[in-house]
C-alpha cells in the first residue's frame, strides 16, 4: 500500500490538503477542544462553532484585504452550500432581484411600464471556457436567453476553440449600463487552463474564483460578488465561500418582492441561496457543515502564519504559486514533445493543460502510466477535452512539483 508521503496528487478538484491539517482533523473528528465530542457532532449554533466561523471569516479578510464594516464599501463573507454550480444560479436570483427592486420604484402598479423595464434587463457574460459557458447557460435557463448578453465568446477568436481571452476592445457589453444586473466572468477556467491576467471591467462585476481562490491578490473592491467552491485551494467539498458587497444587501439595497418577480416571469430562488437571508443569519440560516469551515480556517491560518509582514497576506502564497507554475511551463516550453493548449498570454497558474506529441493517444497513455509508477497521480485532462492537466493548487508542494518536473524532463528525453 502506498504511503501518503510517496504519492503526489495533481487532480483538479477535490484536491490535496496540507497533511498537517488532515492530521489535526483526524483528532478533532473524535474529540474537539478536549470536549469529548467530535467536531461534526457539535451544534452549528454553539459558541465553539461561532468561534470557528468568526476565525475563518477573519482569516479570509486578512488574506485578501476584504473591506470590513456595515457601510456600502464593506463586504460580507458568506458560507453557503450548493458548490460553484449553486452560485451560478444564486448570482442570477439575487442580482436580478436587486435590479428589479431599483427599476420598479414608483411604477409597481403600472404593468405596462414594468414590462417595458423588464424587457431591458441584461446579464452580461464573458465566456472564456467551460465553466463560464455553463454559468451563462444557467442564467438563460433561469430568466430567458433574451436577457443574456454574451460580451465575448473566446471560441470565436480561436477557430472555434477556447484558449484565449480576447482583448477588451472586442467586447460587446450591453449598451446601457443601468440595464446590466451583473457582468460575469470566471477568473480561472479549470478545464481549459485559461486564467485572466487582470480584473476585467464591467457593471456589477461577479467573479467565479473556484479554482484560483487564495492563490493571488484580488481587487475585491472592483466586484459586487466573488465566489468559489472550497474543494480546490481552501478545503473540503461541501462549502462555497461568497464575498458579497454591502451595496447589494439591505439596508443599502432592497430585494424585489417575490410576488412581483413571479408576476413578471422572473425566477425566485431558494431561500438558502438568498444573500440577504444568509448574511442576516451570519451563514447560519440553516445547518452549516462546521467541520468544512474548520478545515478552511486551518488552511487559511497556515497561509497567515507564513506571511507575517506581507501586504496583502496572500502575497506569500502568490509568489510560491507563480514560481511553481513558471518552472512547470519552462519544461513544457523547453521540449518539442509537449504543447501547451491555451495561448501563452492567458496560461493558468493553477491548471496547466498540455498535449504530448500533438495529442498522440498512445504517448499520452504512456505519460500517465509512467507518472503513476513514480507516484504522480491525477494528471489526466478533463474528460471533455482530453490530454494532460497538472493542477498546481496551494497544497501541491514545491517538492511535488520538482518531482513532476524531473519526470517530465525524463519522459521528454526518453528516460522514463
Ligand atoms: C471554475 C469552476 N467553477 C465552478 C465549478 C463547479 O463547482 P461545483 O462542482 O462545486 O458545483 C467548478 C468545478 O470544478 C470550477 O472549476
Amino acid at each position: 500500500m502506498p504511503r501518503r508521503e510517496d504519492v503526489h496528487y495533481f487532480g483538479a478538484g477535490p484536491a490535496p490538503l496540507p497533511t498537517s491539517v488532515l492530521e489535526e482533523a483526524a483528532k478533532v473528528l473524535l474529540n474537539y477542544n478536549d470536549s469529548g465530542i467530535g467536531i461534526t457532532e457539535i451544534s452549528h449554533r454553539s459558541p465553539e462553532a461561532n468561534a470557528i466561523l468568526a476565525h475563518a471569516q477573519d482569516a479570509l479578510r486578512q488574506l485578501l484585504d476584504i473591506p470590513n464594516g456595515d457601510g456600502p464599501e464593506g463586504y460580507q463573507i458568506l458560507f453557503l452550500q450548493g458548490g460553484g454550480s449553486g452560485e451560478f444560479s444564486a448570482v442570477v436570483y439575487n442580482l436580478v432581484s436587486v435590479w428589479l427592486a431599483k427599476r420598479a420604484k414608483g411604477i409597481v402598479d403600472d404593468e405596462t411600464k414594468l414590462a417595458d423595464e423588464v424587457a431591458k434587463l441584461r446579464l452580461d457574460y464573458l465566456v472564456t471556457g467551460s465553466w463560464s459557458l455553463k454559468a451563462s447557460q444557467e442564467a438563460a435557463r433561469l430568466i430567458g436567453k433574451e436577457h443574456v448578453n454574451i460580451v465575448t465568446d473566446s471560441r470565436q477568436h480561436r477557430d472555434g476553440k477556447v484558449g484565449v481571452i480576447p482583448s477588451a476592445e472586442t467586447y460587446k457589453p450591453s449598451t446601457t449600463a443601468a440595464d446590466v444586473a451583473l457582468t460575469y466572468y470566471c477568473d480561472n477556467e479549470t478545464v481549459d487552463g485559461v486564467e485572466f491576467q487582470g480584473t476585467p471591467d464591467g457593471e456589477n462585476l461577479v467573479a467565479d474564483m473556484s479554482s484560483n481562490f487564495l492563490s493571488r491578490r484580488v481587487d475585491v473592491r472592483k466586484h459586487i460578488a466573488i465566489f468559489g467552491g472550497a474543494q480546490k485551494n481552501i478545503g473540503t467539498t461541501g462549502i462555497t465561500i461568497a464575498i458579497i458587497s454591502n451595496k447589494i444587501l439591505p439596508p443599502h439595497a432592497a430585494m424585489a418582492d417575490s410576488v412581483l418577480m413571479r408576476k413578471l416571469g422572473l425566477s425566485v430562488g431558494p431561500v438558502v441561496l438568498d444573500y440577504p437571508t444568509v448574511a442576516k443569519n451570519n451563514s447560519l440560516y440553516n445547518t452549516l457543515p462546521i467541520f468544512d469551515v474548520w478545515i478552511a480556517g486551518r488552511v487559511m491560518q497556515r497561509l497567515l502564519d507564513a506571511s507575517e509582514g506581507q501586504t496583502p497576506r496572500i502575497a506569500t502564497q502568490q509568489a510560491e504559486s507563480d514560481k511553481k507554475a513558471k518552472d512547470l511551463y519552462a519544461v513544457l516550453d523547453g521540449s518539442d514533445v509537449y504543447t501547451v493548449v491555451p495561448d501563452k498570454s492567458v496560461r493558468s497558474r493553477m491548471n496547466l493543460c498540455f498535449r504530448i506529441k500533438g495529442g498522440d493517444a498512445d504517448a499520452e497513455k504512456a505519460f500517465l502510466k509512467g507518472a503513476e509508477s513514480r507516484g504522480l497521480f491525477g494528471l489526466k485532462g478533463h474528460r471533455s477535452v482530453g490530454g494532460i492537466r497538472a493542477s498546481n493548487y496551494n497544497a501541491v508542494s514545491v517538492a511535488a512539483v520538482e518531482k513532476l518536473i524531473q519526470y517530465m524532463k525524463d519522459f521528454a528525453d526518453g528516460k522514463a
